[in-house]
């Protein structure tokens, strides 16, 4: 039995939904964040075990501090909750649907982890995993990898700065040793967008790599970058 306390943002549904589904089924107690009271306390009841609703829009400062003023102590951050918008170049998108997407994916991080390092200073085994992309690797952009050339530009670049921002906070937090860590889930059958809801893959899969840079234990790495499979993905 884990007594370990965890928040997963946008966990009423997805691949959020599967992490702390899998975060409770471990014995831990864990904050299922959903904007929506409703589709949130749904999902609390599917994931069964210790999970609890935290009402929490990560676009939205006066949602994540009232989330936090709900949270004494906490081991476990995962941020998960994010947008795509649609299959867009760079230079046929709006630079509001950039904004809107950055709000979410990338100031969000930020607005949530900053309200949420009180409560993570108070745990004996800190740890941050940030739900990141493989579309997001600048190595993987420039190489043979993406067929999708210069597709989902909002989106991706989004996913590049929470690149960078988990090397940074890494660094910033090493010395509270606060471990920072970026996933990418690979392609999973959720929501998320057109090609997400065509493909074939178990949010499940996903979700459990989640877990296990949530689970590191002290010697494991920070301010590194994961696919699903456990395997390094290049910045
Ligand atoms: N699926 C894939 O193939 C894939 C691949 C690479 C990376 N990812 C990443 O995986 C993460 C989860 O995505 P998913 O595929 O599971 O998509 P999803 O099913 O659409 O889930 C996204 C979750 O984020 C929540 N969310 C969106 N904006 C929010 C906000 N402002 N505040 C709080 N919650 C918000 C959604 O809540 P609502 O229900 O209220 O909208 C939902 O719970 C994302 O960061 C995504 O970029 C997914």
């Amino acid at each position: 039995m884990d007594n370990s306390i965890a928040l997963v943002t946008g966990a009423n549904k997805g691949i959020g939904k599967e992490i702390a589904r899998q975060l409770a089924g471990a014995g831990l107690t864990v904050y299922v964040g959903s904007r929506d009271a409703a589709r949130g306390e749904r999902a609390v009841g599917e994931i069964g075990g210790d999970a609890r609703l935290l009402v929490v829009d990560v676009a939205d400062a006066a949602s994540i501090a009232d989330a936090a003023s709900q949270v004494g102590t906490l081991d476990i951050l995962v941020n998960n909750a994010g947008i795509s918008g649609e299959d867009k170049r760079a230079d046929r998108e709006d630079v509001e649907v950039f904004r809107r997407i950055y709000e979410t994916n990338v100031f969000g991080v930020v607005a949530v982890t900053n309200a949420f390092l009180p409560a993570l200073r108070r745990s004996a085994h800190p740890r941050i995993v940030n739900v990141s992309s493989g579309t997001g690797s600048l190595a993987w952009a420039t190489g043979p990898q993406f067929p999708h050339r210069g597709s989902y530009a909002a989106y991706r670049s989004s996913k590049t700065a929470l690149n960078a921002l988990t090397v940074y906070y890494a660094h910033a937090l090493a010395g509270s040793g606060i471990k920072v860590n970026a996933l990418a889930p690979g392609l999973r059958r959720t929501d998320l967008n057109a090609r997400t809801a065509a493909g074939g893959g178990d949010p499940a899969e996903a979700a459990a790599a989640a877990v296990r840079l949530a689970l590191l234990p002290d010697d494991g790495p920070t301010g590194e970058f994961y696919s699903w499979d456990g395997t390094p993905v290049p910045w």
